[in-house]
């Protein structure tokens, strides 16, 4: 079966005095979600933004909202994140004792389910959520920063957590260190989306945004054996 690579600029690396404008930008150059980077300063050793930020941006575009909560506890501000037009809203699955619970409340507010692992968490902890779940988020950093280096034994896990989904429709999402040559990678070993911050936002403009989101795309098809666009 023909996949697709979705392509998930993270905003971290946007400039954030302009940031509806950089999520317009990477929009029009050939992004196909945005991913939202949330960051507690508690359970990550960094602090980002919250709902209201991502209110202000939401009527920038129609482009999904891929919402990648790096909080602990998280279930309280479900509901908040929902409401400020997150599509898809992803939990660590360490980030609290009751993973099952905090998607279903996900899935309760009608929104995609989202779980993510860090690099050292094994695949087997999220075996039985299998059927709540939409998104499935393998770190490939530890979380915290953007601009960090590739961790490659997740390649690994990548193909084992593809092998285990089986054919449900779930989508196996990569997120840091992603190059093009991290894409090819990656992409071989199953995954569909395909998140990037220095690697899309460097070169600051327009054009720069265009190429580096096509370089990561085709590189991704490539790896697919795909025709790149
Ligand atoms: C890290 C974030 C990532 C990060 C990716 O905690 O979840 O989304 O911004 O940045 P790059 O692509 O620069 O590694
Ligand atoms: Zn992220």
């Amino acid at each position: 079966m023909k996949r697709q690579t979705i392509i998930a600029p993270s905003v971290l690396s946007a400039d954030f005095s302009r940031l509806g404008d950089e999520v317009e930008a990477v929009v029009h150059a050939g992004a196909d979600w945005i991913h939202l980077d949330i960051m507690d300063g508690h359970f990550v050793p960094n602090i980002t933004f919250g709902p209201p930020v991502i209110k202000a941006i939401r009527d920038r575009t129609d482009a999904v909202f891929d919402c990648h909560l790096m909080i602990a506890p998280a279930d309280p501000y479900l509901q908040a994140f929902a409401e400020a037009g997150c599509d898809i809203i992803t939990v660590h699955a360490e980030a609290g004792p009751h993973l099952d619970r905090s998607l279903q409340a996900i899935r309760g507010l009608g929104k995609k389910a989202g779980v993510s692992l860090n690099p050292s968490t094994p695949e087997n902890v999220i075996e039985y959520v299998l059927d709540r779940v939409d998104l499935i988020l393998l770190m490939t950093v530890n979380p915290g920063f953007g601009g960090q280096a590739f961790i490659p034994a997740v390649v690994e896990k990548v193909r084992r957590v593809r092998a285990m989904i089986g054919n449900r429709p779930i989508h196996v999402e990569i997120d840091g260190g992603v190059t093009p040559a991290t894409a090819s990678l990656v992409a071989a070993a199953g995954a569909d989306v395909l998140v990037a911050g220095s690697a899309v936002f460097k070169g600051g403009d327009k054009e720069a945004y265009r190429e580096n989101i096509s370089a990561i795309r085709a590189a991704a098809d490539a790896a697919l054996g795909q025709k790149a666009a």
